[in-house]
C-alpha cells in the first residue's frame, strides 16, 4: 500500500462526453497515479450515432505484448469497465495472469459492467464468463445492484441482501466489494464489505445517498475509479475510502446539475454530461463531512 502506483486502465473512449477512460483518467491523475489508458472503443455512450474502431481481443494482446517487448509491464493497478465481449473478456484474464507473473501483488479492480435497471446492455454470454472466471481474480469488485444480482443469482432489495451479495462475492474471491448503488424508494444506498482475512466475516458499512432527479452517464466508472484511488492510500478503511469517492461525485452531480439549470435545460428530459473537469478541486480535496456515513 502506498499513496500512489501505476494503473492499466482498459475502458471505453468517447471522443467527447465522460465515460470509460475519459471518466477515471483524469480523476486518477489528479489523486497522484500514473495511468496508462487502452481505449478499447472510440463511441459516444448514450447517443444514437456510433462510428470507429473497436479494439478485439488479439488487438488487445498486442498492445500488451508491445508493453512486454519493451520491460514496460509493472503495474500496481489493473482497472476494467465496459467489456462488449466474451472474446476480449477472456483476453482481459489473460493480461490479469501476466501482469501478476511481472507484480504477484498486482491489485485487480474490476468493474462488472453488464447493465442497470433490470437491464443487461452486453451480450448475456458475458455473466457466466464474469461469474466464473473474472470474480474469482478480482481484487475488488464494484457492481451495481443489478450486476451484483447477476453475478450472485439472488435478488437484492434490502442492505441485509446487498450484504449477503457481498459474502457470497467474497467466498467467490475478491477482498473489497462495493455495490455502488441499491435503489430503495427513491434513495440510493452504497453497500462496502472489506473481508479482511479469508474466512472471517468481512467488515461492512453502507452509504446513504440522495438521489438527484437526473440521470448521469459515467458516473459509474468514476465512481470506481476514486473508489480505485482512494481504497489505495486508506488500504484498511474501505468506509473511508467510500466516503471520500461519494463526496467527490455528489459534489460534481450538484455541479452538473446547477450547470445545466443555468443554461435552461430541462434535467428530466435525458442523460446529463459530468462536469468532469470543472470539478477537480473536489476530486482533490472532498468535503466528507457532506455525506451521511453509518456502521
Ligand atoms: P456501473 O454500471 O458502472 O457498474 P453503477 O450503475 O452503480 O455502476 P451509477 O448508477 O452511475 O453506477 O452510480 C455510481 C455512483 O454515482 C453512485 O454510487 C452515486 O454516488 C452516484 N450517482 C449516480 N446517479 C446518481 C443520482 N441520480 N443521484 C445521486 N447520486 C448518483
Ligand atoms: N455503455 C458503454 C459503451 C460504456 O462504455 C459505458 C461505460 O464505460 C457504459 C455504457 C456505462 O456507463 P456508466 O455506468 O459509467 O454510466
Ligand atoms: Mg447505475
Ligand atoms: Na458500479
Ligand atoms: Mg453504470
Amino acid at each position: 500500500p502506498s499513496d500512489t502506483g501505476r494503473v492499466l486502465s482498459i475502458q471505453s473512449h468517447t471522443i467527447q462526453g465522460y465515460v470509460g477512460n475519459k471518466s477515471a483518467v483524469f480523476p486518477l491523475q489528479l489523486l497522484g497515479y500514473d495511468v496508462d489508458p487502452i481505449n478499447s472503443l472510440e463511441n459516444s455512450a448514450g447517443y444514437p450515432t456510433f462510428k470507429g474502431q473497436v479494439l478485439n481481443g488479439e488487438q488487445l494482446w498486442e498492445l500488451i505484448e508491445g508493453l512486454e517487448a519493451n520491460d514496460l509491464l509493472y503495474y500496481t493497478h489493473l482497472l476494467t469497465g465496459y467489456i462488449g465481449s466474451v472474446s476480449f473478456l477472456n483476453t482481459v484474464l489473460k493480461v490479469v495472469d501476466k501482469l501478476r507473473s511481472v507484480n504477484p501483488k498486482l491489485t485487480y479492480v474490476c468493474d462488472p459492467v453488464m447493465g442497470d435497471e433490470g437491464k443487461l446492455y452486453v451480450p448475456p454470454e458475458l455473466v457466466a464468463v464474469y461469474r466464473e472466471k473474472v470474480v474469482p481474480v478480482a481484487s475488488m469488485l464494484t457492481p451495481n445492484q443489478f450486476e451484483a444480482e447477476q453475478l450472485t443469482g439472488s435478488s437484492i432489495t434490502s442492505e441485509k441482501d446487498g450484504q449477503e451479495a457481498c459474502n457470497i462475492l467474497h467466498a467467490a474471491g475478491p477482498s473489497k466489494v462495493v455495490i455502488t448503488s441499491i435503489n430503495i424508494d427513491g434513495t440510493l444506498l452504497l453497500i462496502g464489505s472489506h473481508q479482511k482475512e479469508k474466512d472471517q466475516s468481512p467488515e461492512q458499512f453502507k452509504i446513504v445517498i440522495p438521489k438527484i432527479p437526473a440521470y448521469f452517464t459515467g458516473t459509474g466508472d468514476l465512481m470506481t475509479a476514486l473508489l480505485l484511488g482512494w481504497s489505495n492510500k486508506y488500504p484498511n478503511e474501505l468506509d473511508k475510502a467510500a466516503e471520500l469517492a461519494v463526496s467527490s461525485v455528489q459534489a460534481l452531480l450538484l455541479r452538473t446539475l446547477a450547470d445545466y439549470h443555468k443554461a435552461g435545460y430541462d434535467c428530466q428530459s435525458s442523460s446529463l454530461e459530468i462536469r468532469l473537469i470543472q470539478s477537480l478541486d473536489e476530486i482533490r480535496n472532498p468535503e466528507v463531512d457532506k455525506v451521511n456515513l453509518d456502521e
